[in-house]
């Protein structure tokens, strides 16, 4: 029997493609459909990758014989739709970061996977990267003691044009859903929910915040600040994209760019640099797949690694951002 994991995507963009090349580089998964609002573009993808089935709406992917999960590659604003759609029809999905477009819709869709048993995770492939595990497993063995504060950044310099989903309020675009999400998830991963959260943004001619710095308080049991997180990010600049973990004895120093495959040194207390290597194929995509993968094999309905309890929290903090920036998007109450 042919135990190949078969994979349809639906929204084959940019960061379709990445994963569709590293879905080709393992031997147990392929790309078995494609689905686009236009058969052409799902007729060439499908071409590029060998998949035996093409499909010119979102919904026609539904009926396709063999698929056993989908990857939803839309802008945020179509994560919840298509997401739901999926999970109605009892197939199971890996949804894009960010998860929803807030965390009332997110939390649909959690519910909606729950009730019916199908499995659902968040494509927040950072959380799964060797980088990420290895840092986890020295923190918990006291490497740098107790993780007391977190600074990190992620910025790019994105060409103008208003209607792409950077810039379009309409596809949920700005920095805080697309690129904020990743120093926002590593604060949640360090230190958890925050007491206290201050934002604050550059709002630019599209109604969407460009550019947002964001500190978020953690107190300890007499309400005092005991840990914080100091977190940026711009699609106006290229800004190094580093992460530093600083513990009581020493820090973590998660090289450029560190959301993505990259490598990091652990400086102890004689100020000396231990450095971590590591060795990559691909673009860093195949550890979420082989999660969903190793998941739906072992019968589970969501990962223990970035379970949607995660996803909800870390929708919460990226909610409660916007509130103090004032951001809300079309159709939003
Ligand atoms: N994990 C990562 O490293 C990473 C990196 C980049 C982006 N992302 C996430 O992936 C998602 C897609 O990003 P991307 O850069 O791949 O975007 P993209 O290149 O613009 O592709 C998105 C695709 O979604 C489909 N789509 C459906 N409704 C659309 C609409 N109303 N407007 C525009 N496109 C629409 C389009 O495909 P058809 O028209 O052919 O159906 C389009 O090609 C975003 O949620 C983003 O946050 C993740």
């Amino acid at each position: 029997m042919d135990n190949t994991f078969r994979w349809g995507i639906i929204g084959p963009g940019k960061i379709a493609q990445q994963f569709a090349q590293d879905i080709a580089r393992l031997d147990n998964a392929r790309i078995s459909a494609v689905a686009s609002r236009s058969a052409e573009r799902a007729e060439a993808f499908a071409r590029q990758y060998g998949a035996p089935h093409a499909y010119g709406s979102y919904e026609e992917l539904l009926g396709c014989p063999e698929l056993d999960a989908v990857y939803i590659a839309t802008p945020h604003s179509h994560h919840y739709t298509y997401t739901m759609m999926c999970l109605n029809a009892g197939v199971p999905v890996l949804c894009e970061k960010a998860f929803a477009l807030n965390s009332q819709q997110a939390q649909e869709m959690v519910d909606t996977a729950r009730q019916k048993g199908v499995f659902l995770m968040e494509a927040l492939w950072t959380r799964f990267l060797p980088t990420t595990l290895k840092i986890l497993e020295l923190i918990q063995s006291d490497a740098i003691g107790r993780v007391q504060s977190v600074k990190a950044d992620f910025g790019f310099k994105a060409p103008f044009d208003p209607q792409s989903r950077l810039f379009n309020a309409d596809l949920a675009g700005g920095a805080l859903l697309d690129i904020g999400l990743y120093p926002v998830f590593l604060a949640y991963l360090m230190l958890g929910r925050p007491d206290q959260l201050h934002a604050a943004a550059r709002i630019g001619s599209t109604g969407v915040d460009e550019e947002i710095g964001m500190l978020l308080q953690y107190e300890d049991g007499n309400g005092q600040t005991a840990r914080m997180a100091h977190l940026h990010a711009t699609l106006r600049a290229h800004t190094k994209t580093e992460a530093f973990l600083y513990g009581e004895k020493g820090t973590i120093h998660w090289h450029t760019r560190w959301h993505e495959p990259s490598n990091f040194s652990v400086i102890g207390e004689d100020g000396r640099p231990h450095n971590h290597y590591f060795e990559w194929q691909g673009n860093g995509y195949s550890y979420e797949a082989q999660e969903v993968m190793r998941c739906i094999a072992a019968g589970k309905t969501e990962s223990d690694i970035w379970p949607l309890d995660r996803s909800l929290g870390l929708m919460q903090i990226l909610d409660r951002v916007r509130a103090e920036i004032g951001l809300q998007y079309p159709g939003e109450q």
